[in-house]
């Protein structure tokens, strides 16, 4: 070690002793002197001036405490799944109180409208920071909340997180530039663009199975197109909101800004539906498809767009062009991570018959040597389920499967050893077929259904068989085939050879078809989804357009005609009907010449 910091030391000595010797050895030259002068220029002016980015001086606020935080509706006791231990009391907000955010989130808009993409790349980096510096608090904080294990959060709230908003820094203000638009040749003296406008306030409903990075995805960019952002999240992962909320207000209050701007709400179905009704600009609602409709219909009453994303059963198609060992690794994937608590988990496994038997054998091996257990008592492959009527629901689903035919090949129960909290074990039914209940139903839970296929046709019509349409995955050697079959499946995500990476590809919108719901969050979609646009039409240049007595009031008998002849003319087919238009328009303009003035 020592031996090398000599040797480097030794070059670092060397290489300044020849810049030195340079240095002086040229500097009666004219040339060289003027090169070292605009050198330092450039260094002045990229550390000073460049760099300075119009960011202007902002004194720091006070964090205060968030409206959202001062509820005093039903008591939620935030019990750890995964112990079965209550770890506080966090109160809903009532209505009324929902309002009192959305005044006090909207008086944040109104200074954070005008700030600058500068000054929103400032905090998006501030908040990459602050997931980096809080990594290990933020990481437990969904452990404790979900149940989830130390890999599922690491993955799942801190690198999904991460790099969303190093897209929105690297290409945010790409996708909400201004925009050229085409005008007809009879306006030629006008020119049209499209403006991306915030909206005002965006409220936000979320699930439980990924309660930190779900805050900041949709947060984010929300801010950033402009907007301030109300977060309702879900009475099952109600606890990390305490340190994400503190997080998030000290960045924005460190830097000058309304720590308002972002709000995260605790409450059920009633504070929801509060902040659906509240006059919040657009409703972005991701959850089951129940939900989704009654979060439609109330937001109707003040016509409030809404963006949902709801429920998934894709499908996951495995063909016998592939290695076991590979499509294993990317199912196991796509059927247990995060306990299958994923709206786009592979719930329906598709699997060529010529492989079908070695590969439910190897599955089931694999996954009955993986270890399940409380995340936070040791290193397990599983943790723990999140919501205790969801362990229920999965079990009946899986029951009512095993009754309908399928073969029980792993798990189908509660794990023994844990009954304290919300274990159900990793389970595999095999022989599954599209009449079963499980085959329509999602499961949302960690179950992997197989499914064996023959036929391209026969694989197709039982892939896209559901009312879902949210993702699809296909893994074969035959890229082409997996375009075509791709294609024949109504999906909003298509993904080819791998599983969920899609999600990670920033730059794609997210989102579904059917019952799965529409809209985009993520990708450029995501941030206009956040937007006003505006069309703006103008002089193209300092000439006003005249308008001419044609056109005018009162209008002259002789307009029609002209205005006719005019239509023909451009828009009639065949040249020489063109041609007729053409002669009959010029012999009645000559006849009332005034008309054109
Ligand atoms: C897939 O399902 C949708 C409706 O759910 C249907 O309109 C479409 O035709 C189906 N595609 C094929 C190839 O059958």
């Amino acid at each position: 070690m020592t031996e090398i910091t000599e040797s480097c030391g030794c070059v670092y000595r060397d290489s300044l002793q020849f810049v030195k010797k340079f240095l002086i050895a040229n500097s009666n030259d004219f040339i060289f002197q003027s090169l070292i002068g605009l050198l330092a220029f450039i260094i002045v002016y990229k550390l000073f001036i460049g760099g300075r980015k119009n960011l202007p001086k902002r004194a720091k606020r006070s964090v205060g405490v968030s409206p959202a935080s001062k509820g005093t509706g039903q008591p939620i006791d935030c019990v750890n799944p995964a112990t079965g231990k209550s770890m506080g009391i966090i109160n809903c907000l009532k209505p009324v109180e929902v309002k009192q955010c959305l005044e006090s989130a909207k008086l944040a808009q109104s200074e954070w409208k005008s700030t600058s993409f500068d000054e929103r790349r400032q905090i998006m980096q501030d908040f990459i920071d602050m997931f980096i510096n809080n990594e290990k608090a933020i990481v437990e904080a969904s452990m404790r909340d979900t149940g989830k294990t130390r890999f599922e959060a690491t993955f799942g709230e801190i690198l999904t997180s991460c790099e969303k908003l190093r897209y929105l820094i690297k290409h945010g203000e790409k996708a909400l530039k201004t925009e050229k638009r085409i005008v007809p040749m009879l306006l030629g003296t006008k020119s049209a663009r499209l403006e991306y406008h915030p909206l005002g306030s965006i409220g936000i409903i979320i699930p439980w199975n990924y309660p930190i990075h779900s805050i900041i995805s949709a947060a984010a960019a929300a801010i950033f197109a402009g907007n301030a952002a109300l977060v309702k999240v879900s009475e099952w992962s109600t606890h990390s909101k305490v340190l994400f909320e503190g997080l998030i207000r000290e960045v924005l209050a460190n830097r000058g800004h309304d720590p308002n701007l972002i709000q995260i709400l605790p409450g059920m179905g009633e504070t929801g539906e509060a902040l659906v009704r509240s006059g919040v600009d657009k409703i972005l609602f991701i959850g089951s498809p129940q939900t989704g409709k009654r979060v439609m219909k109330a937001a109707s009453d003040n016509l409030t767009p809404v963006i949902l994303e709801l429920g998934g059963k894709d499908p996951m198609i495995v063909y016998d062009d592939i290695d076991i060992d590979w499509a294993l690794a990317v199912v196991q994937r796509g059927c247990f991570i995060n306990l299958g608590q994923n709206c786009i988990s592979s719930e329906r496994v598709f699997v060529h018959e010529r492989i079908y038997d070695k590969f439910a054998q190897e599955m089931t091996k694999k996954i009955k040597s993986l270890k399940q257990g409380p995340p936070e008592e040791g290193h397990f492959d599983f943790g723990s389920m999140t919501m205790p009527a969801q362990v229920d629901k999965v079990d009946q689903l899986v029951q009512q499967t095993i009754k309908e035919g399928a073969k029980l090949l792993a798990g189908g129960m509660r794990h023994p050893s844990y009954p304290k909290g919300n274990f159900y074990m990793p389970t595999i039914l095999g022989d599954v077929k599209p009449g079963m209940t499980i085959f329509q139903e999602e499961a949302f839970g960690p179950v992997c259904t197989l499914v064996k296929f023959s036929s391209e046709a026969e694989l197709i019509e039982m892939a896209n068989g559901t009312v879902f349409g949210l993702g699809c995955s296909i893994l074969t050697s035959d890229l082409k085939r997996a375009e075509r079959i791709g294609s024949q499946i109504s999906t909003g995500m298509l993904t080819i050879n791998d599983y969920g990476a899609s999600y990670l590809v920033q730059d794609l919108p997210f989102g579904g078809c059917k019952e799965s719901g529409f809209g985009r969050f993520n990708g450029p979609e995501g941030l206009r989804g956040f937007s006003r646009e505006v069309s703006i039409l103008t002089d193209k240049f300092p000439i006003r357009t005249p308008v001419p007595r044609l056109i005018r009031y009162p209008i002259d008998p002789n307009s029609v005609g002209i205005i006719r002849q005019a239509i023909f003319m451009i828009y009639q087919r065949g040249f020489f009907n063109k041609i007729r238009a053409a002669c009959s328009f010029t012999s009645q303009v000559i006849r009332n010449p005034k008309l054109l003035l």
